[in-house]
């Protein structure tokens, strides 16, 4: 919390993107009980339980809540599915961009809600809780093609920007009041994922993750103003100073494409920076891994850095290779 209000400490804060995940063996055993992706987001015994995985294991700086930017998809009203080694499917897709079929169903947030209380109080109080939602864009992408798949959502925003204005909208709308009650239930940080932003033209990603995104950041604000929100651009490239400057996110969290002393020169003074190791030199280990790590702490020296991975962990990688990275970020410099 000291360093997204603009402090710097060496060693860096930590979380990493995914930390409750399947790399994690006590995770594995819990979604095998649970029989599914969704039955776990929606019990709040067993989100909260996986929320709290990773930080019993590692003792992480964050806790972020477990659950899903499709959640929000689901709350409009559009079937939604886990499908193992596939990933998301959201049915009917949205190729015309017309919501008006579905019955939205708002009382899906509630378990989560519930969620957030539940890991607040359970969580020690130098432990911060992070809640989240995907940004409208890259849940939008989702929505149109119903499952992983971003020029689907390009063309409709080309060929129809009225009837994707409304989609947009309508998105913007339900992760306004989702952010909000995560807030009201113990969130102490908000972050956004707009991790298909980077297939945006430069004029499109203004348009269709830049403004939604302030719209976003403005709306929660004006209920909450001391709740710090992160926006996550991924793959922007340089676009990320923009949004930096337009969006009136508190920190930025950066993919590993971006080299981390461009970002340092380039982003605005004293703005909190999160990020960005490559997933795969975690993977990697050894020198890949420590000379990553020293590499951002070095480029982050001077102004406020929470270290995280620049995506997050695959499902692939080693335990052992997280405790060497924590070690890293937590080694003096
Ligand atoms: O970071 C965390 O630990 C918090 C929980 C979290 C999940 N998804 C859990 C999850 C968060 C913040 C997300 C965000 C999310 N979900 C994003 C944005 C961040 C990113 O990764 O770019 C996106 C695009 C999604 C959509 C989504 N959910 C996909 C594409 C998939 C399948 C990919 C995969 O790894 O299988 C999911 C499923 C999902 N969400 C899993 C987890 C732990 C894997 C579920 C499982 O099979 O156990």
């Amino acid at each position: 919390m000291a360093v997204l209000g603009g402090e710097r400490r060496d060693p860096p804060p930590v979380w990493i993107m995914r930390q409750a995940g399947r790399y994690l063996p006590e995770y594995r055993h819990t979604r095998a009980e649970a029989g599914g992706f969704l039955p776990m987001v929606y019990t709040l015994e067993i989100a909260a339980e996986i929320t709290l995985q990773p930080i019993r294991r590692f003792q992480m700086d964050a806790a972020i809540l477990f659950s899903d930017i499709l959640i929000v998809a689901h709350a409009l009203g559009q079937d939604l599915r886990f499908v193992e080694g596939e990933g998301p499917r959201l049915a009917p897709p949205l190729e015309d961009g017309d919501l008006n079929m579905l019955v939205p169903h708002l009382a899906h947030f509630d378990p989560i809600y519930a969620t957030v209380a539940r890991v607040r109080a359970a969580l020690d109080p130098q432990t911060t809780l992070i809640g989240f939602a995907g940004a409208p864009w890259t849940v939008a992408t989702y929505m149109v093609a119903g499952h992983g798949s971003r020029d689907e959502a390009r063309m409709l925003a080309y060929a129809d920007p009225t009837a994707f204005t409304r989609l947009i909208d309508r998105i913007v709308d339900a992760t306004i009041i989702y952010l909000v009650g995560q807030i009201d239930a113990g969130a102490q940080v908000i972050k956004l994922f707009d991790s298909w932003s980077g297939a945006l033209a430069a004029d499109e990603f203004r348009r269709w993750s830049i403004e939604p995104t302030s719209r976003i950041v403005a709306a929660v604000k004006v209920r909450h103003p001391e709740v710090p929100i992160i926006g996550f651009p991924r793959g922007a490239g340089a676009k990320i100073v923009d949004y930096a400057r337009a969006t009136g996110i508190d920190a930025l969290a950066v993919d590993e494409t971006i080299d981390p002393d461009w970002a340092h020169a380039s982003l605005p003074p004293g703005l909190p920076v999160q990020g960005n190791l490559d997933n795969l030199a975690l993977l990697a280990g050894g020198t890949a891994l420590d000379a990553g790590v020293t590499r951002i702490r070095r480029a982050f020296a001077d102004r406020p850095h929470i270290f995280n991975l620049g995506h997050g962990v695959l499902p692939q990688t080693p335990v052992e290779h997280m405790e060497r990275l924590l070690a890293a970020v937590r080694r003096p410099m």
